[in-house]
């Protein structure tokens, strides 16, 4: 069986997939047009894709009838049509709990650099203008005891949530598709609406699948009814913020601050207005960035494939 890999991943997934027999093709250029992405596709039975610039959707489906699997080397899967891969049976694998710890270490870090005005003082050193202590210039605020307002309380979210509670000893509040009732039982997190949610937290965290209808859920009519100290953190998916109300919120002091792991469309341009707020940090999607977590997803995504070769369910299925 034929395996398409269009980036190099750590070594410990390709070597499963070579010690399983496998024939593991590589593009010879990291960066594929459409065209040539499709071609390797079309030459090969599986497919361990990295990235989310290409969509698996009709389209792709109709172009490569031969893929009859995908290891996504990601959790989210966002940029896949799963109800049409299922209905051409094609196996969809993701890569979920070994990113997160990383990926939730990332929006804590955005929560303490937004709340501190981190990356704002960084680039002040940097750019020659520390001024000496200044009694009231770029004051931060504190995080004990504030409401860590979480928006999809699933495996990342919870180990914010535990982080948030251990360090600051943060009250949790929560909005979900369904009820976590281990959150609930150990950091004795409080299930309320999305309205309630958006208007009690100090800082709110997303951490929750994105979907084509939650596309700039987090609009004007969001930011403003948030705290004005209220802390915006987005580590899952670009698409959940609308960035021209967010950098509004920004600009007007609605809200206090951001902390973007994730951006819409990714890269951000440097031309980004968001950019030149002191009130903003913005990361390159960093999230499982760890050598810890991105071995851990190779060898999730390896043993996906590896299922599939030979014929048994992935272990970690995004099909329903
Ligand atoms: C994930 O695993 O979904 C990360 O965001 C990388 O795409």
């Amino acid at each position: 069986m034929k395996v398409f890999v269009n980036k190099r991943i750590p070594e410990i997934g390709i070597k499963l997939l070579e010690q399983e027999g496998l024939e593991v093709v590589f593009p010879k250029n990291e960066v594929l047009s459409h065209e040539e992405w499709l071609s390797y596709c079309r030459n090969a039975d599986a497919f361990l894709s990295i990235g989310n610039d290409f969509k698996y959707n009709r389209e792709f489906f109709e172009a490569c009838p031969n893929v009859k699997a995908i290891a996504l080397y990601s959790v989210g899967f966002d940029h896949v049509d799963i109800k049409e891969a299922t209905h051409r049976h094609v196996h969809i694998g993701n890569t979920p709990d070994v990113l997160s710890r990383a990926t939730s270490d990332v929006a804590f870090l955005l929560m303490q650099s937004v709340a501190r005005r981190a990356s704002y003082n960084f680039q002040k050193v940097k750019e020659g203008k520390w001024e000496g202590f200044d009694p009231l210039h770029a004051l931060g605020q504190e995080l004990y005891g504030k409401t860590l307002g979480i928006l999809g309380l699933g495996r990342i979210g919870f180990e914010m949530a535990k982080k948030s509670q251990k360090a600051f000893d943060m009250e949790i509040i929560y909005h979900n598709r369904h009820r976590n009732e281990e959150a609930e039982k150990e950091l004795g997190a409080a299930y309320v609406s999305f309205e309630e949610l958006i208007k009690r937290s100090d800082v709110l965290s997303i951490h929750a699948n994105f979907t084509p209808e939650q596309k700039d859920l987090f609009n004007s009519s969001v930011f403003e009814k948030m705290k004005s100290n209220a802390i915006f953190i987005n580590t899952a998916r670009g698409g959940f913020q609308n960035e021209k109300d967010l950098y509004e919120a920004l600009a007007s002091k609605q809200i206090w601050g951001a902390g973007l792991d994730v951006t819409n469309p990714e890269p951000m341009s440097e031309k980004n207005p968001l950019l030149e707020l002191s009130s903003v940090c913005v990361l390159p999607h960093i999230g499982s960035a760890t050598i810890e977590a991105r071995n851990g997803m190779a060898r999730l995504a390896a043993e996906n494939i590896i299922a599939f070769s030979r014929g048994e369910k992935m272990p970690h299925c995004a099909n329903p």
